[in-house]
């Protein structure tokens, strides 16, 4: 086993959500954390949270949708040894696709997919360095494309396929690239603040599941981990075989009709 105290991770998405698990996850094990997010507020209570459970969690505030200037963040980390890099950061906007406008459309390429590239290629340097790991925490809407909501999904295929690239790219280095793929997630994050039930049939399952995913990302070397409380490895293979056969599954399941409520209805299911 990896002996984790005193390294340190970097987290996108700091404020609040998934992202506070994960960061839990990482100051259990000793790793000392560095959060980015936009809400200075969120970032604070945070560190609260950290604090009250020992831990080591220092933040900077950037927002991530400005990809070109990236180089602002990583810049303030010179000094700093980065051996874990979490991708965590990402917003969606369910709409129906013609009525998305081009800014919406480049805001969640940008958080969602070029922020993660590029604050990687910025930190490769320090993460090669030092054999560390990047985590990309992607989505099982990349693995199927998700109605009303195809622009989040085709990010997340994206990082799925851009992470497995780069495993086998960093490989004679000693640097492990994992995509990890939550379902619908309870308790905390976009989902569970859109105030939807999720599919029976599909389940939620906790947000501490992808803190440990992340350690797990980080001593076995996974490539990609899927978080979700049902059997969803069998339905995603016959959708490789057969991807008519998986709209029909997925339908029965009652996705579609969900994606279309959060498109339609007033609550909406945005997160920007
Ligand atoms: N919740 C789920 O059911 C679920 C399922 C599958 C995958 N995921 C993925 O899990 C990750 C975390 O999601 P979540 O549910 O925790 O979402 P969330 O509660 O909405 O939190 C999103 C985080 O990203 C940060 N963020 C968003 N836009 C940003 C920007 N422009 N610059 C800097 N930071 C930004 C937010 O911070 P600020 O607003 O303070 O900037 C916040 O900390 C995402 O990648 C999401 O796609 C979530």
């Amino acid at each position: 086993m990896k002996n984790l105290n005193g390294k340190i991770a970097l987290v996108t998405g700091a404020s609040r959500g998934i992202g506070v698990h994960i960061i839990n996850s990482l100051t259990e094990k000793g790793i000392n954390v560095i959060g980015v997010a936009r809400n200075k507020e969120g970032l604070e209570n945070t560190k609260e949270i950290v604090k009250s459970n020992l831990g080591n969690f220092e933040y900077l505030q950037f927002d991530l949708s400005e990809t070109s200037k990236l180089y602002n963040l990583t810049n303030q980390l010179m000094d700093k040894e980065i051996d874990y890099l979490i991708n965590n950061a990402g917003i969606e906007i369910y709409r129906s696709f013609e009525d998305y406008k081009l800014d919406d459309i480049q805001k969640i390429v940008n958080v969602n997919l070029l922020g993660p590239m590029e604050l990687t290629r910025l930190l490769i340097p320090k993460i090669k360095a030092n054999k560390g790991n990047i985590v990309n925490i992607a989505s099982l809407a990349g693995k199927k494309g998700v109605i009303y909501n195809g622009i989040y999904s085709s990010t997340k295929a994206g990082l799925i396929l851009w992470s497995d690239a780069l495993d086998q790219e960093l490989k004679e280095f000693e640097v492990g690239v994992t995509a990890i793929c939550p379902g619908y997630i309870a308790d905390t994050g976009m989902f569970k603040d859109g105030g939807y039930a999720p599919p029976a049939l599909l389940g939620e399952s906790a947000p501490q599941l992808v803190g440990k995913a992340v350690i797990d990302a980080i001593t076995k070397g996974k490539k990609e981990i899927i978080v979700n409380s049902g059997p969803i490895r069998p339905l995603l293979a016959i959708g490789q075989i057969f991807p008519r056969v998986s709209d029909v599954i997925i339908k029965w399941f009652g996705v579609p009709e969900l994606c279309r409520k959060r498109a339609f209805e007033s609550k909406g299911g945005n997160r920007t």
